[in-house]
């Protein structure tokens, strides 16, 4: 009868042991029995980049990179981009199940209701030069927000946790059009409760002088899509940060603010600014098999493509192309989706890309939408990162409650210089 257990020879010594499987894993400190010595520290796993290494159990997003699947608490990604809301989604992720009809107006009632920041928000962000990258703002004030709610470092009280989860869902569009209109230097727009999440934010972001704004509804909707495709997917670089910061139990406002520190990065959140400014590079279709040529030899990367663990496409990006049909419809059509489609299309027939598994990422095609709905390219990592707000909320709280989970506190491999002793300058060659 088989057994669910791994045995393991050590060679150095000739012992077998045998080591329990649970859920197609082993525990690595299973692997500290394997020893040569009694007084040497036993066997560890070495896995720069966590190709291989599960850090926690997690119920919350589910995903097949070989099938292109993606699923919140069970539901796939299509049938919540087409029939959820992002803040139906946001409470999902958050409580596990869909809300019924009270607790959903319940639930957006006190999202809506925390989305004005403290006056001295305005002050610090009037402190950023003009051009001052809207990431890195939004970075810092999310921060920042833990010195105005103290009490958030409770974070083994149950109300309290609540509490910040309503604001940081609450005022992360805050936050971000605040960004953005210091960089164009033009007055903050306070929230308007009556619009809806994605409506009030583009009140936020491009209320000019009319009394009050009313959002394209056709934009609202794709707006509000986008943010549920970027709500979740599992324990990706900035979820990491995420429970990682939170795992010494800093208050949810430093570690989220670490978490956007990770999205940042141009291999992540930061990919869909890249995408654009590589699109408007290539200029022309014509110019596409010459950068290719260069993509190859490893000159560069294409960006908004690959994906650790998709190795098919990614579901994400196959929708966004639909959301781009429709927004396109009411702005016209941004010129660089025929260079990302013809794009796509050769790369997809060229060896290397296809032998590495290379496909269009979430990245690929959101940065052309938000540029077709008028936001600025340094303003799509904060898009991403006002999506994947309740997604990194979800995870902390998830990480909290969690029994197992222990500060996080990865083994290293030594690699430097034996004992030795203090040389005085002087005495340095
Ligand atoms: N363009 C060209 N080659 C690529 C690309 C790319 N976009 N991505 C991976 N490769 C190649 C690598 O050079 C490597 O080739 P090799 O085996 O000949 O050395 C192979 O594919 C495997 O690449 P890794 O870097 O090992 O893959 P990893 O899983 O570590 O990286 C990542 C995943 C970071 C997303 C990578 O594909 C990448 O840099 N993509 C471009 C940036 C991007 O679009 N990021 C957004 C990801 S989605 C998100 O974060 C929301």
């Amino acid at each position: 009868m088989s057994k669910s257990t791994l045995s393991v020879t050590d060679n150095r010594t000739g012992k077998t042991y045998e080591l329990p499987i649970q859920d197609g894993t082993i525990r690595a400190v299973d692997l500290r029995q394997i020893k040569v010595a009694s007084d040497d520290a036993g066997l560890a796993t070495y896995d720069p980049g966590f190709l291989n290494t599960a850090a926690c159990r997690s119920a919350i997003s589910y995903i097949d990179g070989d099938k292109g699947i993606l699923r919140y608490r069970g539901y796939p990604i299509e049938q919540l981009a087409e029939r959820s809301t992002f803040l139906e989604t946001a409470y999902l992720l958050l409580h596990g199940e869909l809300p019924s009809a009270a607790e959903l107006d319940s639930w957006v009632y006190n999202v809506t209701h925390h989305t004005i920041v403290h006056e001295s928000i305005k002050k610090f962000i009037d402190g950023f030069h003009h051009d001052a990258h809207p990431m890195g703002v939004f970075v810092s004030t999310v921060a920042a927000l833990s010195t105005f709610y103290p009490e958030a470092k409770q974070i083994t009280n149950e109300t309290s946790r609540w509490n910040q989860i309503f604001r940081l869902i609450a005022k992360a569009p805050t936050l971000a059009a605040f960004a953005y209109r210091h960089s164009v230097g033009m007055p903050y727009a306070y929230p308007d409760n009556d619009l809806s999440y994605p409506g009030n934010f583009l009140n936020m972001m491009f209320k000019a002088t009319e009394v009050k704004y009313t959002p394209n509804k056709t934009l609202e909707h794709a707006l509000d899509v986008l943010f549920i495709l970027h709500a979740d997917h599992e324990q990706n670089c900035s979820t990491s940060a995420m429970r990682g910061v939170g795992s010494s139990h800093a208050d949810p406002y430093s570690a989220m603010a670490a978490a956007a520190a990770a999205l940042y990065g141009p291999l992540h959140g930061g990919a869909n600014e890249e995408v654009l400014k590589m699109l408007r590079e290539i200029r022309s279709k014509d110019n596409i098999p010459a950068y290719l040529e260069r993509v190859k030899r490893g000159e560069f990367r294409l960006f908004g493509f690959g994906h650790r663990i998709y190795k098919s496409y990614d579901p994400r990006a196959k929708l966004i192309k639909r959301v781009a049909e429709e927004v396109f419809d009411v702005t016209g059509k941004n010129p660089l989706i025929d260079i990302a489609m013809e794009l796509e299309r050769i790369a997809l027939q060229e060896d290397y890309f296809v032998t590495r598994k290379l496909y269009p990422n979430v990245d690929f095609y959101s940065g052309i939408i938000y540029e077709a709905m008028k936001f600025p390219t340094d303003m799509f990592p904060v898009l991403f990162a006002i999506g994947r707000t309740p997604g990194w909320l979800a995870q902390w709280q998830e990480m909290l409650l969690d029994k197992e989970q222990k500060i996080a506190r990865p083994h290293q491999i030594y690699t430097g210089s034996d004992k030795r002793d203090y040389v005085p300058i002087e005495n340095r060659s």
